[in-house]
């Protein structure tokens, strides 16, 4: 893992606790960190199962599954990151709760600490001005769920070094990872083009031209994609979903980009896919 050894990430949630697995399993030291015991529990919890599962498939060796759990720390103490290579901040997309984990990152993180989000969709440069470090700040947005998928966009704020950029693509090299590049505009590339079209599926549910299932199967079979776009909005989470479209609307001001009422309808009455339940399917 070249210099990085230890390395912090903001938030047990779906995303988090993908990347804190991952780099467990190659062996780095990882702080989880969320605001409460239930959250940080829940994080493990989901590990755990990931872990199971992988050892079940025979693509992780039984023995890595304990030396993975054991290299993961849990905190609800920002002060248990001041000794860490990397932090990455995986919370909830919003702008102003990011703002201020990144401040309270700051106060702690040690000098030479690089700092990154995986936002799917805020500016790196304007999360980078908040820090005292924008040259050490950098995007680095992992694909859910994050133990199965290749890819990470890697983000170069305005300020970015060189030496945060290629530490960050050989890191996400070394942990199996593919990185590919590229510039800070609003949702990258992945969300760019992923959130309109599962914006269009939700308009064309909205519309009745087809109904969820026949949607699904028809983007599954007719594109060849592995899941619907319903089903992945459901996998992703409606809120996070609407929270992508919005910032695409807002920081491109093209009405292309604006979000479906359904999709708004459905975040609104709690139905925010896997993680409640309910999104466009029910769930066990
Ligand atoms: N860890 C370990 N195993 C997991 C897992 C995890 N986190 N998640 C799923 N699996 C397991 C499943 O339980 C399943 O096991 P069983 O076969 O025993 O049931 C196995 O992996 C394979 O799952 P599937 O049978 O559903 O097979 P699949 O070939 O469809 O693979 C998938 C699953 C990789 C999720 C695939 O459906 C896929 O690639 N879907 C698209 C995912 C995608 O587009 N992700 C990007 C979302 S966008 C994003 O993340 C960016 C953002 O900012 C919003």
């Amino acid at each position: 893992m070249g210099e990085i050894k230890r390395v912090g990430v903001i938030g047990a949630g779906q995303m988090g606790n993908g990347i804190a697995q991952v780099f467990a399993t190659k062996g780095v030291h990882v702080a989880m960190l969320d605001v409460n015991d239930d959250a940080l529990k829940k994080g493990l919890s989901t590990i755990q199962k990931s872990l199971s599962k992988l050892v079940e498939k025979g693509k992780l060796e039984p023995p890595m599954m304990g030396m993975a759990l054991g290299h993961v720390a849990l905190t609800t103490d920002y002060a248990a990151l001041k000794d860490r290579d990397l932090i990455i901040e995986a919370a909830t997309e919003n702008l102003d709760l990011k703002r201020e984990i990144f401040r309270q990152i700051d106060e702690v993180a040690k000098d030479g600490a690089i700092l990154a989000t995986n936002t799917s969709s805020i500016s790196i440069t304007t999360l980078a001005a908040g820090t005292k470090r924008p040259a050490s700040f950098i995007g680095m947005h992992f694909m859910n769920p994050v133990p199965l998928m290749q890819l990470v966009e890697v983000i170069r704020g305005l300020d970015t070094d060189d030496a945060t950029f290629s530490t960050i693509m050989e890191l996400a090299t070394s942990l199996g990872k593919t990185p590919v590049a590229c510039n800070d505009f609003p949702g990258f590339v992945a969300n760019r083009i992923l959130l309109p079209m599962i914006n269009e599926a939700v308009y064309a549910l909205m519309e009745g031209v087809a109904d969820a299932q026949s949607i699904d199967q028809i983007m599954k079979l007719g594109m060849n994609h592995p899941m619907g776009p319903l089903s992945l909005a459901d996998l992703i989470g409606l809120d996070t979903c609407l929270a992508i479209m919005q910032v695409l609307h807002r920081d491109l001001g093209d009405s292309k980009y604006r979000p479906c009422p359904l999709l708004k309808k459905y975040v609104d009455a709690g139905h925010l896919g896997r993680k409640t339940g309910r999104g466009f399917y029910k769930y066990d």
